[in-house]
């Protein structure tokens, strides 16, 4: 089986053990807490039925596993030296995921920044890169003997823009130039751990939240909302990584909103440290127009209006419309505009799990969901995008960030009472998929 065929998950979203063996606090924790309402103090519980789940995610029939390392579990106040109980856990992990031959895919920060960095400025402070890059250091010198698949930062363009400006997830601030500054400094933290990573002889990759922004008509003017909006999401971190530059137009943009992005002598070039692959987070495509529900071309600020409009299909239960035909568009667009190899490192939608007696489920919805994507992926390859594997998000039910424990993506139902997991018709259909693929 040449093709990865895998299953995510990440540390604050299942470990639970929240405050054990050394772990403190990140900025999940402490939002979860204030604002969320529910935390991931105990989440899956992961942290103790480890071997259990491995088993699990064998029986999946999956070839890899994409987990994340929390990072207050290995570098408790994210600074220092590592804290061995921590290291230990998920040196236990990938020696369980290798014994039972499932390629470990190892993320080093899926956003649980440590609360005292964010105490000391956050990810709009350069020096939080470079924390980053010790962090990176002390799981790269444990665990790259036995990890070839590192991805770097998953999804920057939710850490710096749902964090810092628009406040939906931690560390809930409300921001334009935070963000701005956090962008760069996540992509700088990117370039400083994938030039150790290359040192090393590992693969780099870095999983970015890509959607498709397709122009809501031919009019010109929405030709331009949606290339603006593409600046705005996906081509502020792919020109940086590809190219060793920002896009013309985005910066040209931000200048008009008063914002310089803060690139210092030698940055551009350790972003652009050559990657081996790029990570597609795919939920969803949207449309753009050029005009508000008025039809005026200018917002009040004097800015050409990025008006988004929700595609009228179905939706999943997140209200995210469902879009395969996009995602072949996409991953042929990452394949001409940019020529790396392409893995999706997510993939995967919500709906309302009905379980019977013995909390088996039948979602029926969820297996349409992953069958048209997994169909996407291929009608892609057929054209020529060279996508080399499919992780499904999520390995099991989990802590969804802002929506707490109510929304569900797991192939794997969990029963957060027991802690009992049962593999639902997905999860089933999943391991037939595989077996069956071409
Ligand atoms: C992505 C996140 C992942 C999960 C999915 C639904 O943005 O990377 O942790 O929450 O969305």
């Amino acid at each position: 089986m040449d093709f990865i065929w895998g299953a995510a998950t990440s540390a604050y979203q299942i470990e639970g053990a929240a405050f054990e063996d050394g772990r403190t606090a990140s900025i999940w924790d402490t939002f979860a807490r204030d604002v969320v309402g529910e935390t991931g103090d105990v989440a899956c519980d992961h942290y103790h039925r480890m071997p259990s789940d491995v088993q699990l995610i064998k029986s999946l029939g999956v070839n890899a596993y994409r987990f994340s390392v929390s990072w207050t579990r290995v570098q408790p106040g994210g600074r220092g030296p590592a804290n061995v109980k921590g290291l230990d856990f998920y040196d236990r992990l990938v020696d369980e995921l290798l014994a039972n031959g499932i390629d470990p895919w190892l993320t080093l920060y899926h956003w649980d920044l440590p609360q005292e960095l964010e105490d000391a400025g956050g990810w709009p402070v350069r020096d939080t890169a470079y924390r980053f890059a010790d962090l990176s250091s002390l799981v790269i010198d444990r665990l790259a003997d036995r990890v070839q698949n590192f991805s770097t930062v998953n999804e920057p363009w939710c850490v710096a823009y749902l964090g810092y400006e628009h406040g939906v997830f931690a560390p809930g601030r409300r921001d334009f130039k935070a963000a701005l500054d956090s962008t760069h400094h996540l992509l700088l933290a990117h370039g400083l751990a994938a030039a150790q990573l290359r040192e090393r002889g590992r693969t780099v990759s870095i999983p970015l939240n890509i959607g498709t922004a397709t122009p809501a008509s031919d009019d010109p003017l929405d030709v331009a909302a949606a290339w603006r909006a593409d600046g705005n999401v996906a081509r502020i971190f792919l020109d940086p990584l590809r190219h060793g530059r920002y896009p013309a137009d985005v910066v040209e943009d931000l200048a008009g909103r008063g914002y310089t992005l803060p690139v210092q002598d030698g940055d551009m070039e350790i972003i652009a440290t050559p990657i081996d692959l790029l990570g597609v987070n795919f939920y969803f495509g949207q449309d753009f127009a050029g005009r508000d529900l008025d039809g005026n071309t200018l917002d009040a600020s004097g800015r050409p209006v990025v008006r988004e409009i929700k595609p009228d299909v179905p939706q999943t239960d997140l209200g995210w419309p469902i879009t395969p035909d996009r995602f072949t568009t996409l991953l042929l667009r990452l394949h001409h505009d940019y020529g790396w190899p392409l893995v999706v490192t997510e993939n995967g939608a919500v709906f309302p799990d009905q379980p019977d007696a013995d909390d088996f489920v039948e979602d029926t919805e969820r297996v349409a969901y992953l069958s048209a994507h997994i169909d996407a992926v291929g009608a892609a390859r057929a054209q020529g995008a060279d996508v080399r594997g499919y992780f499904a998000w999520s390995l099991m039910d989990n802590f969804e960030w802002a929506e707490g424990y109510a929304k569900r993506f797991g192939l794997v139902r969990v029963d957060y009472q027991t802690q009992l997991r049962t593999p639902k018709r997905s999860a089933l259909w999943f391991r037939d998929r595989i077996t069956s693929a071409p």
